[in-house]
């Protein structure tokens, strides 16, 4: 049973002042934007998740103004509508319900442009490294994107080298766990349609036969 009322280990603190850059940039939006959540989006979800799925990092307008990843933009309504057509959330009031999954980032502040820089990408991985490691029921891990193939494989246990990133490419870690490829789900590769739906589907869906 989880106690939903404690953060899940490795939340960063919301005031995390790791990446300078991250910081500044958090504080201008304070300022620019007061209702939102403005801080590090902790991760969202289940305990005894799984399936984790990890992407880049907070959209401005997204996850930094909603403060739940993949909730309140275009890259959201794509994951959550898929992983619903496949079962494995629906809509409620309160927002997505997942059970089940652990949905998590990258990088847990947003970046301008979208674009962390890599010793973010490397400030930000001990958090990665603790979430994912207090998830006993793991069983898959689905990047969104290179850089959550790299943080995935950094953050569980193995050499970058032996697993190239691709798009529907499964691989097995060394601990066991199954890491399932990606293209993120952003507006960007589906506008330009280097993601389809289809493709997407097809990816989500590859997880269904390690879940048992
Ligand atoms: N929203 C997130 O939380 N993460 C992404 O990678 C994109 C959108």
């Amino acid at each position: 049973m989880t106690d939903e009322s404690l953060p899940h280990p490795g939340t960063p603190p919301a005031d995390c002042a790791l990446c300078p850059r991250l910081a500044t940039y958090r504080a201008e939006q304070q300022a620019r934007h007061a209702g939102w959540w403005n801080a590090p989006v902790p991760p969202l979800g289940d305990a005894n998740a799984w399936l984790a799925i990890v992407g880049l990092a907070p959209g401005l307008k997204g996850a930094n103004r909603t403060g739940k990843p993949f909730h309140g933009d275009e890259a959201g309504k794509m994951l959550f509508g898929t992983l619903a057509e496949l079962g494995l959330a629906s809509e409620t009031p309160a927002g997505w319900d997942a059970p089940g999954l652990f949905i998590t980032n990258a990088v847990a502040c947003a970046p301008p442009g979208n674009l962390p820089e890599t010793a973010e990408k490397q400030n930000c991985r001990s958090f990665l490294v603790e979430q994912l490691a207090a998830l006993p029921q793991l069983k898959v891990v689905v990047a969104l994107g290179e850089t959550a193939h790299q943080a995935a494989i950094k953050a569980i246990g193995g050499k970058l080298p032996k697993y190239r990133f691709g798009h529907g490419v499964t691989h097995k870690l060394p601990s066991g766990v199954m890491l399932v490829d990606s293209y993120h789900c952003s507006r960007l590769n589906t506008n330009t349609g280097l993601l389809t739906p289809e493709m997407f589907k097809a990816a989500l869906e590859s997880t269904l036969a390690f879940r048992a």
